[in-house]
This record gives structure tokens, C-alpha cells and sequence, in this order.
């Protein structure tokens, strides 16, 4: 992104928005025995936006996520999706409430293609009559369908994703999560690890998915760049609550780092 501060853009939109959240979680506690990982963590995502959830290693980002996303039921605390509260405590919970996840390790089947793995698990089959089949030619179609919605054509639907670069999988990992039009995607570190215009291209593709009107959820600790540029709020969790909130196109690296690392003691510059 290379918009100016000062340019109005879609991003002075979402930060501001005081519409019903679509997914909001308030003072959120979680233990694992005697470590208390969540001390009363909050965050809200509303259609639109672009959440960047940062801090330290330890400081509860990837626990808050999994409460999310239904991986870990929270001890206490509120949960509401569209301002009703939801009772999310297992995955199947956050599917059927809309909520997507791409975890860090992809979950990708490197021997199989694009469209197998856009679909694994869950493939369009065939009635009991074929025995089942699966219906490549349906299913090719579908992701064909969805690619270019992403504007990701280019990508080969036949080549095991195994041969495909760190930004490719990246895309069909996000792709995959998507297919079947969830209302929040969560991200767990999506740019680590690829090259600066891998991360642009992704950046660029997470970006289209909340224009399209998703809201999304990123862990990353690419502060100087994805961060800065590429989100509209950020939440700094530390010691697992939120440490300070700003809006993302009002701050410099430098000062999420300090707020990260301890400074600014409870900023809100969020609104
Ligand atoms: N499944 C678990 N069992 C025990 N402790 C955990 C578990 N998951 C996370 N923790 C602990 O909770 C704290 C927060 O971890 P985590 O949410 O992974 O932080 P982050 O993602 O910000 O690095 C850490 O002290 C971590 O060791
Ligand atoms: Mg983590």
C-alpha cells in the first residue's frame, strides 16, 4: 500500500466505524494450568477491516485467535457475533458462525493440486448412485471461479502446490478459506517468510477480501511493513491484554515496537 496519511481512502472508513462489530470478544480470560495466557484481552472486528493483532512472543496473540476461532474455549468473558452472544467453543462452532482460519502451517497437501486442496475434505461428490465420485469437473470450475474473484488466475490449478512458491500456497491457503464465504478470516502470520513482493501480493489479496466486505484478523510481526501499511487498526496485546490500540495509518513502526516492548502505557489512539 502507498497511500498517503493524509489521502482520504477506504482506510479512514473502518477504524471509525461505529456499526454493530461482526465478531466482538471482551475481557477475555484462559489458563493452561498455573499460566494465565489471556488477562482480560478484548478485540472487535467489523466488515471491512483489517485487524493486526501484535506483541511479544507470550503476550496471548495466537491464544486470543484460537479462542476465535473456537480451537480453545475462553474460562470467562464475552463473545458476540453481530452483537448477539455466541457460544463458540469448538471449531465446528466457529465455522457454522462464519469464521474462517488460516493457520501458520498452511494445512496444505503439497502432493496435491490447487483445486484438491481447495476442496480437501470436502469435496463436491457425486450422488450415492456413482458411488460418490467426486466431481473434479465441478470442483475445477468452483476454484476456477474463486480465483479469479481473487484475482489469482494465474495460478496453476494442476501443479502439485508442493512445487509452488511460499507466496502461491500462501494465496491458496487464504483462497481455501474463503470458498465458502465465511464473514471473518483469521490470520496467523501470513507474510512471515516471503519476499517483499510475495508479501505485497498477499497483503494486496487480504486487502480485497475486506473490501469485499470480510472482516480479517492478522497476527503478524512485520510491524515496519504489513502492519504499518497494509492494516487499518492495530491491537498491541502484552502479559495477555491489550497494551494499546491505534489506527494504523496514525503510527510509525517505531511506536508500535515501543508499545510492544512497554512504552506507552495504555495508549488509545484508536478512537
Ligand atoms: N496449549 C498451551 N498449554 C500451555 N501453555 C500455553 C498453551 N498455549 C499457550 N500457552 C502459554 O500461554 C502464553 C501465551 O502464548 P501465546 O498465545 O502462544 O502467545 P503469542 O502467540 O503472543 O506468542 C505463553 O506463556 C504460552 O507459553
Ligand atoms: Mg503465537
Amino acid at each position: 500500500m502507498t497511500a498517503q496519511a493524509d489521502e482520504p481512502s477506504a482506510r479512514d472508513g473502518p477504524a471509525t466505524n461505529s456499526s454493530v462489530p461482526l465478531i466482538s470478544l471482551r475481557n477475555i480470560q484462559k489458563s493452561f494450568g498455573s499460566v494465565h495466557a489471556l488477562r482480560g484481552a478484548s478485540v472487535d472486528v467489523h466488515a471491512g477491516e483489517i485487524v493486526a493483532l501484535v506483541g511479544d512472543n507470550g503476550a496471548g496473540k495466537s491464544t486470543l485467535v484460537k479462542v476465535m476461532a473456537g480451537v480453545h474455549a475462553a474460562d470467562s468473558g464475552e463473545y458476540e457475533i453481530e452483537g448477539r452472544p455466541a457460544i463458540v467453543r469448538t471449531p465446528s462452532d466457529a465455522t457454522k458462525h462464519g469464521i474462517a482460519t488460516v493457520y501458520q502451517d498452511l494445512a496444505l497437501c503439497n502432493n496435491l493440486d490447487a483445486v484438491q486442496n481447495l476442496f480437501l475434505g470436502r469435496e463436491l461428490t457425486g450422488s450415492r448412485l456413482f458411488g460418490g465420485r467426486i466431481r473434479r469437473a465441478e470442483c475445477e470450475v468452483r476454484a476456477r471461479e474463486v480465483m479469479s474473484r481473487m484475482r489469482l488466475s494465474n495460478l496453476s490449478l494442476s501443479r502439485p502446490v508442493g512445487a509452488m512458491s511460499g507466496g502461491q500456497r500462501q494465496n491458496i491457503a487464504i483462497a481455501r478459506s474463503v470458498l465458502w464465504k465465511p464473514k471473518v478470516v483469521i490470520l496467523d502470520e501470513p507474510t512471515a517468510a516471503l519476499s517483499h513482493s510475495a508479501a505485497q501480493q498477499v497483503a494486496d489479496l487480504i486487502r480485497s477480501l475486506a473490501d469485499d466486505g470480510l472482516g480479517v484478523v492478522v497476527v503478524s510481526h512485520d510491524i515496519h511493513h504489513f502492519v504499518v501499511n497494509s492494516t487499518d487498526r492495530i491491537e498491541v496485546m502484552r502479559l495477555g491484554a491489550n497494551a494499546a490500540s491505534f489506527r494504523s495509518k496514525d503510527v510509525t513502526g517505531e511506536m508500535v515496537v515501543n508499545a510492544m516492548v512497554g512504552g506507552n502505557e495504555g495508549v488509545n489512539l484508536a478512537g
